[in-house]
């Protein structure tokens, strides 16, 4: 027994003397301590060594296996520190160099037109409201006085889902929601996604409309008037006058078109407004007594005004974009001058 464990402890602390990496002291330490390992096999024989010798053999067996121990913990740890410095030092990061520039995002030019535009009619005391986009045709059209066979419906050419689902092709249909659900009196922006089957350098068949509502006791033209010359102050410039032309919407009566001074030649007639020296901005007009009743308010005591107008319209005035679809086709070389 003395000559095994004298051999086994000259044999492996010589290995682990040599032994050139943590795997390597490893694989010894499996050798000597694991399930079959010599020195394993050794500590089994101990049972069949006389009873007499057996406590003295223990001692013998107990002090190489630190001896043994101690040199396989010590290679370990020098090989580990060795090792984790060759990592650190592999790793190494040069802060000298110069870093990526992480690439900056920024809000599309169709929203940087509705939040000026949601700012300034919030400051003027209205309230900002959402609506559906897949639409009943019932607030789409019928509550908004166009009933199913209103010639009026074909200047909106629509996308049916069903006989009475429709994605809305205006966002009118939120001013009967909101009259339905809030009431009066009622000051409200609502801006939203429309719909429509069209598509053309001036024309999108999803687009964005901004609506506006006002129902209250004594509300008139006038106020109409005075709110969007405001609007167009604010939007342009100072010097911005907004006229007003007859026209027709199923839902206001009367109705106007509503027109603000070329923002560009102010006046005098360019390219941009064809040489009117106006340019068409938006749709307007007095709430139709039929939809008040619609939405049961009662017509002798209330009166309203209304007015809807198109997001990227406004855009390419602003930001003199030519064409239209510019704006949906995410080109970043496009997108990046509204940083
Ligand atoms: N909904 C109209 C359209 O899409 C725009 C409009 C005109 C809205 C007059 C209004 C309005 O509220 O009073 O063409």
């Amino acid at each position: 027994m003395q000559d095994k464990i004298d051999k086994i402890l000259k044999t492996y602390l010589c290995q682990i003397e040599k032994a050139e990496s943590s795997n390597e002291i490893l694989n010894l330490r499996v050798k000597i301590f694991g399930k079959s390992g010599e020195f394993t096999e050794l500590l089994k024989g101990l049972k069949d060594v006389d009873a007499g010798l057996r406590p003295q053999f223990g001692k013998i067996l107990n002090d190489a296996k630190v001896s043994l121990e101690n040199k396989l913990n010590a290679k370990e740890d020098m090989f580990k520190k060795f090792e984790l410095n060759l990592k650190l030092n592999n790793e190494k990061i040069d802060i000298t160099l110069p870093g990526k520039k992480p690439n900056v995002g920024s809000l599309h030019p169709l929203m940087l037109v509705k939040n000026e535009v949601v700012n300034i009619f919030t400051a003027l005391g209205f309230t900002v409201v959402d609506g559906p986009e897949i639409e009943l045709d019932y607030y789409n059209f019928q509550a908004l006085n166009m009933p199913k066979d209103h010639p009026a419906r074909d200047m909106q050419d629509s996308f049916y889902i069903n006989e009475n689902i429709v994605l809305r092709s205006q966002t009118s249909p939120m001013q009967i929601r909101a009259m339905e659900t809030m009431g009066v009196p009622l000051r409200i922006l609502c801006p939203g996604r429309v719909y429509r089957s069209d598509d053309d350098a001036t024309h999108s068949p999803m687009f964005h409309q901004i609506e506006g509502l006002v129902v209250d006791k004594n509300i008139t033209m006038r106020d109409l008037k005075g709110v969007l010359d405001e609007f167009a102050k604010k939007l342009f410039d100072s010097d911005t006058k907004t006229r007003l032309r007859p026209s027709y919407f199923p839902f206001t009566e009367p109705s106007v078109e509503v027109d603000l001074s070329c923002a560009i030649c102010k006046g005098k007639g360019c390219r941009l407004c064809k040489g009117t020296g106006w340019m068409e901005i938006l749709g307007a007009g007095m709430v139709n007594r039929r939809v008040l009743k619609n939405c049961k308010i009662d017509p002798d005591v209330y009166s309203g005004f209304a007015f809807g107008m198109g997001i990227e319209r406004i855009a390419m005035i602003k930001y003199g974009i030519p064409d239209m679809r510019m704006l949906f086709e995410n080109d970043k070389r496009f997108l990046e001058q509204f940083k």
